[in-house]
């Protein structure tokens, strides 16, 4: 996919005005591009069947520094709005800045809370943070979300201390996250295997 100038500026600025450049710069290493850009492709596939509207809002739940929802503005996906909630209150400063021409435009918002108790309605709701969260706490994130809604759920099997539910192949991800799935995948980058799923609460 193609990065603009326009979206690279803000990019640098919401890294050089960031209180740790190089924590959020973790955000760019090949394997988080390469994903967000495989869930791009493919929800792009996905989408057009499922939701008969022209725009879509999404919500990213886990949204970090909102590198995803940058790229998700910049691609072919004709999108009204994007919410990014984290829990980490340093990344809300940093979405924003990484999205400042939207957020002018009051179709980027990014909220700082629990993904397990903040109510989405979104048209597509996309966690790529599944390795973040306990079972429990992702089966209670499950259960307050829309029936109507597109789920994207990304996790993998890169075992490392800050995951603490990876899944060891595509078919654990599909037990772990009982979804009624319309589109599924691997995509293989050099340290790890990322799984994603593509489905509804229905
Ligand atoms: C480090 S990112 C990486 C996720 C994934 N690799 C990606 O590319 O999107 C994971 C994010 O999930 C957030 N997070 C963890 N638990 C959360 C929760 N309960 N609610 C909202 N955000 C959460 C963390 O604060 C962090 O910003």
């Amino acid at each position: 996919m193609n990065i603009d100038t326009k979206h690279l500026h803000y990019w640098m600025q919401a890294i050089r005005n960031s209180e740790n450049p190089m924590r959020t710069l973790d955000a760019f290493w090949s394997g988080q591009l390469k994903s967000k850009e495989w869930l791009i492709d493919n929800l792009d596939f996905v989408v057009r069947p499922y939701i008969n509207k022209t725009k879509i809002s999404i919500d990213i739940h886990g949204g970090w520094v909102g590198v995803l929802a940058s790229m998700l503005f910049q691609s072919k996906l004709n999108i009204s709005t994007i919410r990014s909630i984290d829990i980490d209150h340093t990344c809300e400063p940093i979405a924003v800045m990484m999205n400042k021409g939207e957020e002018i435009q009051g179709r980027f918002k990014a909220v700082t809370g629990d993904m397990c108790t903040v109510r989405s309605d979104s048209d597509v709701i996309i966690n790529t943070s599944c390795g973040h969260i306990t079972q429990d706490q992702y089966d209670l994130w499950l259960s307050g979300l829309p029936h109507n809604s597109l789920l994207v759920l990304q996790s993998n099997n890169y075992n490392i201390e800050e995951h603490v539910r990876t899944a060891s192949s595509l078919e654990h991800f599909k037990e772990q996250s009982n979804i009624n799935i319309l589109w599924q995948g691997q995509l293989e980058l050099p340290l790890y295997t990322r799984y994603m799923i593509i489905g509804d609460n229905k």
